[in-house]
């Protein structure tokens, strides 16, 4: 089974359309989406839209929870919470029941996909060095798990009770992993492009994908929109 792991598309269509174009080149047999589908960006109706047309499986986000959750975006950021508050204004109802609906993780063949982390799922925490893995490698059998939550791609080894961070082509069937998908809508390990990764279940093979796209326009919609600048200027630089 091929799959593709698309996370944190964040309202940004541009980069959201342009995954998708080449998930589609690819052909994918699965498309899984790991949520916070809204904020940062100015198109929540449209990515989620496309999303749930695309998408095998949506799972929830801490963004997509605080629109039902509104407390939940007190405790973001003040740019989150600000594009928290404004794609609570424009959110069309049906995508909003969907939220509702929507699980927060999900089982295929051996992988375990979740937004944030297999510990406390609902907590938000992030999984960011080797430490904060760790602890994590208990909380599923399976012998993958897809994080995504930070925008920052990478891959944690479980071996023999030791944690590190691997490269794509080193990943081997009989270890257990964390891997973090990147993010789709804005990136933040300092490159700009859209990110996503697919995953071949046969070959036991993980692909990043890393895109051009027009950030530009997206980054120009933000400023239109009133949003915060400093969201309009993150996403040109992968910060
Ligand atoms: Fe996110």
């Amino acid at each position: 089974l091929l799959i593709a792991v698309i996370s944190d598309v964040h309202s940004n269509l541009e980069a959201l359309e342009t995954c998708l174009k080449k998930i589609e080149e690819i052909k994918t047999d699965r498309v899984v989406c790991l949520g916070d589908m809204v904020d940062y960006c100015a198109q929540p109706n449209e990515c989620i839209e496309l999303l749930r047309k695309k998408s095998d499986v949506i799972l929830l986000g801490n963004h997509d929870e605080a629109q039902f959750v509104h407390e939940l975006s007190k405790t973001f950021s003040e740019n989150a919470y600000i594009s928290s508050v404004y794609t609570r204004g424009i959110l069309r109802d049906d995508h909003l029941d969907f939220f509702r609906k929507i699980p927060r993780d999900y089982i295929l063949e051996n992988i375990y996909f979740v937004h944030s982390s297999p510990y406390l799922p609902d907590y938000y925490k992030y999984v960011l060095t080797e430490e904060m893995a760790i602890n994590n490698f208990n909380y599923f059998e399976q012998e993958i798990c897809f994080i995504g939550h930070s925008h920052i791609p990478k891959i944690f080894e479980y071996k023999f009770g030791c944690v590190k961070v691997v490269n794509a082509e080193n990943i081997k069937k009989g270890n257990k992993y964390i891997i973090n998908a990147g993010s789709v809508g804005q990136p933040r390990d300092g490159d700009y492009r859209t990110c996503f990764c697919t995953f071949d279940t046969e070959k036991f093979e993980l692909i990043y994908y890393r895109l051009d796209y027009d950030a530009k326009k997206a980054s120009e919609k933000i400023y239109k929109e009133g949003l915060p600048e400093y969201l309009a200027e993150r996403i040109l630089v992968g910060k």
